[in-house]
């Protein structure tokens, strides 16, 4: 059976991703209508959190449920990682027990290290380079919002604010699956040479184009969607007022700038949102927001993910060998004298 881990949307082609996000939307019709299947039943997913979550947490834990299956929330500290006892080990006994193993890791090495030993799918839950599972979801939201007349291939994404571990995923998403995709934020916090040469490579294969500019105006000019993040994260305190100085107010996502974009633009934000800093009230809550329609999506593209990556693993005993099994055991038990 062959196993895929789930690290980087950068090792799926684009018929593949489309694949997941049309298993997605066939499964989110089925929940739609209370008939969601149990294509996972007794499946087990470890997931391993070295910071706190929301979104990704509940959305794999009931994804797993809603399946049939089991996720066990394993907390920061909760279980040895990479300390008193070997990734290589970790990974190994995870793998004896558990179907897959999710892991939200401060570094991206760890996940990596994780996939490098596990023999069964890792799926990144977000590191400091990427968020592949979040992206997904968002190209999911932007499919279920396409302007009339347009295709995918048609669409114009723009980021605006700091080259996050979001922006790397969603430009390395959008340009491969031939997308139009701007980022718009100072040069200091513009994506660093590498992401841009592998989404520039993306293009040139699918047809898409990438453009990295200062002006947060231009940038919105031809949006469909624009996007944002927060401008600093856990372990950037000390940057804040740097940070702030730097993007507001020229790249908060307002009313103002909104308003510069074509009227069907929609806004979208992964969250966390720290409102009122890189986005307003008013944009948040715009009747073009679709900040909780992506956030609800997060639950049904883990259900895709899952049993794209899963359900052809597990196996499927005939009703024939699973009523021997369990008539053997019970006549054991009926032969104990207690
Ligand atoms: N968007 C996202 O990953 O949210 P959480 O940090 O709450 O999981």
């Amino acid at each position: 059976m062959q196993l895929r881990h789930f690290i980087d949307t950068q090792d799926f082609t684009k018929q593949e991703l489309l694949d997941i996000i049309e298993l997605t939307r066939l499964i989110k019709a089925a929940d739609k209508q209370g008939c969601t299947p149990k294509l996972l039943e007794g499946a087990s997913l470890a997931m391993i959190f070295e910071e706190p979550s929301t979104r990704t947490r509940v959305s794999f834990e009931v994804a797993m449920t809603e399946l049939g299956g089991h996720a066990l929330y394993l907390k920061p500290g909760e279980i040895h990682l990479g300390v008193r006892e070997s990734m290589h080990d970790t990974a190994k006994v995870l793998s004896r027990m558990c179907d897959a193993i999710f892991c939200r890791a401060l570094k991206h090495q760890t996940v990596t290290e994780l996939a490098r030993y596990a023999e069964v799918p890792v799926i990144n839950g977000l590191t400091d380079y990427n968020h592949p599972t979040q992206v997904v979801c968002d190209v999911l939201t932007m499919m279920e919002h396409m302007p009339p007349g347009k295709r995918l291939e048609d669409l114009h994404v723009t980021f605006i604010g700091d080259a996050t571990n979001v922006l790397s995923s969603l430009m390395l998403i959008t340009t491969r699956l031939g997308m139009h995709f701007t980022h718009a934020a100072p040069k200091k916090y513009q994506p660093p040479a590498e992401w841009i040469a592998w989404a520039e490579a993306n293009c040139r294969e699918s047809g898409g184009t990438l453009t990295i500019t200062e002006d947060p105006i231009e940038a919105v000019r031809e949006a469909d969607f624009i996007y944002t993040d927060l401008w600093w994260w856990v372990g950037q305190e000390d940057q804040i007022p740097e940070r702030r100085a730097a993007f507001m107010p020229r790249y908060q996502v307002n009313l103002e700038l909104f308003q510069k974009a074509p009227s069907h633009c929609k806004f979208m934000h992964c969250l966390p949102a720290s409102r009122g800093v890189e986005a307003t009230d008013d944009v948040m809550d715009h009747p073009r927001s679709i900040i909780f329609d992506q956030s609800e999506n997060r639950l049904h593209t883990e259900k895709g993910l899952l049993v794209y990556l899963l359900h052809h693993r597990l196996p499927r005993p005939s009703e024939e060998l699973k009523a021997y099994h369990k008539g053997k055991i019970e006549a054991f038990l009926h032969s104990l004298s207690v």
